[in-house]
Formats: structure tokens, C-alpha cells, sequence
């Protein structure tokens, strides 16, 4: 359903939650100013309501997660019958009975679906948990400490995480302690190639500059340099760039660092935790790449509403743990808890039909040639996969333009329409709706868009 807004936003009841957040949450969370937040009160579909009872149009999923629509009947149904039986149990001690029936989902619609054998799962609470226990299946695996990562990757901020994440000023504040085992080389981002050899390139964009692709051979050259400096185990990646900005590398990228790693017996790990699960039109990012990884991370469109993640390695790779005397070396409170399994089997089985994956398809071309129909200077780049999309604006001289997207952002907000910025600027408007959303609201979004960037 198209937004319907019936107070100024945000309204007198998210004003009062506001208040109230300002005295009693940590300040650093919640981003408060005048114009936000709205504070949601429910959800079906691609609709969110907020306190007084706004309806908005939700563009982002709530952060990629409501793949399959707020409040999916299916995944509401999972929720109840399990909430009947088992709200929690004792994860690593005496599981949950839907515990072992989730390992071997994720190992039968990963590894084995690629044909590379059956995989083992530590199933953790968030992205940045799972990335955790895969660096540390890594290092248990080869003894080599040393990581290599993406400038601009994200992948989350436990201290684990934040070694490798390639966004700085989430690492500055805490550098004092946090180790230095990770060498950072770019990532290939056409639209703003870090090599500056961006000629050729098309606003249309094919995912084949005209550039012979040359940044793969510097980047081929920093990652040896680095094999050569320092003990490297693993390299992670994310196989479409996220939160930097919805980047889709060129084709050739994974394959050329599975041929590194294959070559000097390096772990690849693809962090999927935004793009596993049909959000870029197929189950797996990484399979529109034809690459396979050795360690897989998920998250987020897993269960589509609870704090659950997964990290599924190759049963050989992930044998490095010794089988357990007693003790987890790596374990939570909360781990496979039985409403999180049962959500997860659930959307896994919504996943799993085909239509999902076409229809994501589907919106997300139509989507993006909306998009790209619009025309202004301000718009630098349109790019995504499926329904991973990103609008890169920029300034007169070319440069990212994040007040520009901060812009947009409040007045759509007034308009109903939920918006999410990116990049490591904030420039580039992200858009990753809910698999549900119709052709109609694609319209009304490109139609009120258009609006915004000839307004401001
Ligand atoms: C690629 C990627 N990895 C990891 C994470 C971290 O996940 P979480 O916020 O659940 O810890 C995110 C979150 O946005 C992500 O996009």
C-alpha cells in the first residue's frame, strides 16, 4: 500500500519516545534531531506504521532484513507454534530439537547445493558474530593470523569485526585496542575507481567497464605483496559491497581471488550477511559470480526478524575446531535459540521457491531502469543486483554529496517513504524494499524521487 501520513512527521507520539530515549539510552545510538526518528509500532508487507499511526512505505527492510515482507504469515506461523513448545534452550549444552534440522538446511542449500560437499555451522546471534567465528575457523585452519580485507567493506563492529572492516572511523575510536593483523587493499568500485582508470566507463552502465580491468591486476599485486609480508589466512569479502555503497564489482573480481587463494592455500570467506538469501536475485550473491567461497556468512534475510546468524564453512575447513571436550571454545547464551530456528527454516523454505528469486529479479530490473530514467546532474551512479540498488549523488564537481542524500532522506520521510543512505560518505541512497513490494509503489518511489532531486 502506497504511504498514508496523517500527522506532521515525526508525530507527537515519536516526539515523546524521543524524549524519552534522550534521557535513558546510550547517546550514541539513536541518531535524534527534529525531523527523526519515527518509532515503529507495526508492519505487514512492505508497510510499517509508526507511533501515530503513519503508514510508510518501507525501502530498506528494516537494514535488508523483512526479505520476504513484515510479519510474513509463514514466518508469524513458525514463530507461534514454536513459542507454544520452546522459548530457549541450552545451545551448545542440550540444543534445541530444531537445532541440528537448521545446521543441515544451511549445509544442503550451500556447500552441497555447489556441489562441494556438506558444510558445519556455528549459528551465532549477529553479522558481526558470525564473521567473528569465521577469522577464527581461519586461524584454527592454518595458524596464519593475517587477514586480508576490502577499503570500505563493513562487516560489522564487535572488536573481531572491526579488525576488518574497511570503513575507518568506526575502528578510530577504539584503535588503542585492537591489533594490527589485517592488510586493507581496494575494492573495484567503478563508478569512483580507486586506481583512477575509470575511462570507458558508461552511466548505463554494463558490469564490464571499458578499462580491461586493469585494477584486478593492482589489486592481484597488493595482495601478493602482502602474502609476501605477513602469514595471511584468509581473505574476506563481501561479494557485492553493502553498506559501502551497494558496489557490484566486475565479473571477474571473486574468481580472480578464489584463483589467489586456491594458489597460496587461503581461506576465502564471503561475508552474504546483506547479499545471501535472494537479495540480489539469486540465493547467493556469489553464485551470479560462479565463485564459491570456503567459509560463507550470513545474517540478516536468514530469519528475517530475529537476532540470528550463521557461519558455514566446508566440513573439512571447519574440522579445525577440535571436537569439543565439554567446553565450546566459541559459544552464547542465546545460541540456536529454537524461535530463531524455527524463523530461519521457515524463511529458508520462502527462499527456496522459485519465484522468490524471480520475482526479485523481476521488481529489480524494473527498478533500476526506473531509476536510471531519471536525469539530473546530481545523480552520479546507478548501480545494484536484484533488489540491491544504489543511487550515488554528487556535488557539482563530481564529488559525493551527502547532504544531498540527507536531504532526500527527510523529505521522503515526510512523504511515508522509509530511506536509507550508504557509502562511506552517506551519498548513496540505498534501496533494498521488502521482495513484496509492487510495481506501483516502484512507480510511486521513482515518481517522488524525481520530485526530490529537481527540489533540491
Ligand atoms: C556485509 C555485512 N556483514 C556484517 C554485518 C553486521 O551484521 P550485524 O549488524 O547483524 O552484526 C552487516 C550489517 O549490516 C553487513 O552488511
Amino acid at each position: 500500500m502506497l504511504p498514508h501520513v496523517c500527522t506532521p512527521i515525526p508525530g507527537p507520539k515519536s516526539r515523546e519516545l524521543s524524549g524519552l530515549l534522550s534521557k535513558f539510552e546510550n547517546r550514541n545510538v539513536t541518531f535524534l534531531a527534529d525531523t527523526f526518528p519515527i518509532f515503529w509500532q507495526r508492519a505487514d508487507g512492505v508497510n510499517v506504521w509508526d507511533a501515530d499511526d503513519n503508514r510508510y512505505l518501507d525501502l530498506t527492510a528494516g537494514f535488508a532484513v523483512a526479505a520476504h515482507g513484515h510479519t510474513h504469515p509463514k514466518i508469524q506461523e513458525a514463530i507461534l507454534k514454536q513459542s507454544q513448545l520452546l522459548l530457549h534452550a541450552m545451545g551448545d549444552v542440550h540444543p534445541a530439537a530444531s537445532k541440528p534440522l537448521l545446521c543441515e538446511k544451511l549445509s544442503k542449500i550451500t556447500f552441497e547445493r555447489w556441489n562441494l560437499g556438506s558444510a558445519k555451522t556455528t549459528l551465532c546471534n549477529s553479522g558481526f558474530e558470525a564473521v567473528e567465528v569465521a577469522l577464527k575457523t581461519s586461524l584454527l585452519h592454518s595458524g596464519k593470523p593475517g587477514v586480508i580485507a576490502f577499503r570500505n567493506g563493513y562487516h560489522g563492529l564487535g572488536y573481531g569485526a572491526l579488525e576488518v572492516i574497511g570503513i575507518p572511523w568506526f575502528r578510530e575510536p577504539f584503535r588503542s585496542q585492537l591489533r594490527d593483523y589485517v592488510t586493507l587493499v581496494p575494492y573495484p568500485s567503478c563508478f569512483r575507481c580507486p586506481f583512477g582508470r575509470s575511462e570507458g566507463y558508461r552511466l548505463e552502465g554494463t558490469r564490464f567497464p571499458n578499462c580491461a580491468l586493469s585494477c584486478l591486476e593492482s589489486i592481484e599485486d597488493q595482495i601478493a605483496q602482502a602474502i609476501r609480508q605477513r602469514e595471511i589466512g584468509c581473505i574476506i569479502v563481501e561479494p557485492c559491497q553493502g553498506r559501502g555503497g551497494e558496489i557490484v564489482p566486475p565479473l571477474d573480481f571473486l574468481r580472480l581471488l578464489r584463483s589467489i587463494c586456491d594458489r597460496h592455500k587461503i581461506l576465502l570467506i564471503f561475508d552474504e550477511i546483506y547479499t545471501g538469501l535472494n537479495r540480489t536475485g539469486s540465493l547467493f550473491a556469489c553464485e551470479q559470480f560462479g565463485v564459491y567461497p570456503d567459509i560463507l556468512c550470513l545474517g540478516k534475510g536468514l530469519t528475517t526478524g530475529f537476532p540470528l546468524s550463521a557461519c558455514i564453512g566446508r566440513a573439512e575447513i571447519m574440522d579445525a575446531w577440535p571436537k569439543s571436550a565439554g567446553e565450546a571454545l566459541h559459544t552464547t547464551t542465546f545460541l540456536g535459540n529454537p524461535i530463531g530456528c524455527a524463523m530461519a527454516l521457515a524463511s529458508i523454505n520462502l527462499h527456496l521457491e522459485p519465484e522468490t528469486a524471480a520475482r526479485v529479479q523481476r521488481i529489480g530490473r524494473q527498478f533500476l531502469q526506473q531509476l536510471r530514467t531519471l536525469r539530473h546532474q546530481s545523480i552520479g551512479h546507478i548501480r545494484g543486483l536484484g533488489l540491491m540498488i544504489g543511487m550515488e549523488l554528487v556535488d557539482l564537481n563530481g564529488n559525493p554529496d551527502g547532504n544531498r542524500a540527507a536531504q532526500i532522506m527527510n523529505r521522503a520521510l515526510q512523504d511515508g517513504i522509509i530511506l536509507l543512505g550508504g557509502g562511506p560518505e552517506g551519498n548513496v541512497l540505498s534501496f533494498t524494499p521488502p521482495f513484496c513490494i509492487s510495481e506501483e509503489e516502484v512507480d510511486f518511489v521513482t515518481g517522488r524521487l524525481a520530485h526530490y532531486i529537481e527540489g533540491i
